[in-house]
């Protein structure tokens, strides 16, 4: 039954996508043929509802695809990549993450993976990094990006941020939430983890 409101999200997904000239030079939008629906078990966390009630996501631009993913909150399956590590409550209960395509995706996509994180304002997601290398496209809201080495940078609406393989990195929310596409590519089969080094 969720079907139409996952194919709606993705070629939602897909106009803001292949209109990034950032996004589309990191990694091609996936062909029809390389994305097959599968019927995932619906798997729900505190921040899908968060989500859908956050007035700081309000966004001109890219109102029609957060309309598409709201409309699929329900549906979908959130992770809880850091569910048994030291992160902490608070965080586990303000930021969430599914895989809209991918290995593991509503879509299956053996070529590319892609995911929708959604944070809570006033929330800061400790450094972590990953072999996979990394592209995020804001959608709504905002929060600042930190890469090792490098001064924290408000990012918003259409704006992107590139991690290298392994390169940590973190993200702090203020005022708003944020909303955003987060990208992968090359060695994609392996999950964040937390930078313990820099989390001190
Ligand atoms: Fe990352």
């Amino acid at each position: 039954m969720s079907r139409g409101l996952f194919e709606n999200a993705l070629a939602e997904v897909k106009k803001f996508y292949e209109a990034s000239t950032e996004l589309s030079q990191f990694k091609s939008f996936p062909d029809n043929d390389q994305l097959k629906w599968q019927e995932l078990e619906p798997y729900y966390i505190n921040p899908a509802r968060l989500f859908a009630e956050d007035t700081t996501l309000n966004s001109d631009e890219y109102s029609a695809v957060k309309d598409a993913l709201v409309a699929v909150k329900d549906a979908a399956f959130w992770r809880e990549t850091y569910k048994d590590t030291s992160i902490g409550d608070e965080f586990l209960n303000r930021f969430g993450c599914y895989e809209l395509f991918g290995w593991e995706g509503h879509f299956h996509c053996q070529e590319s993976r892609g995911f929708i994180v959604y944070s809570t304002g006033d929330l800061y997601y400790p450094w972590h990094h990953h072999p996979a290398e990394e592209m995020y496209f804001i959608l709504a809201g905002e929060a600042e990006f930190a890469t090792e080495g490098n001064a924290p940078k408000m990012l918003k609406p259409g704006d992107t941020v590139f991690h290298a393989e392994n390169q940590p990195h973190n993200m702090q929310t203020r005022e708003k939430g944020v909303l955003a596409w987060v990208q992968w590519r090359g060695e994609m089969g392996i999950a964040p983890v937390l930078t313990d080094r820099l989390n001190k």
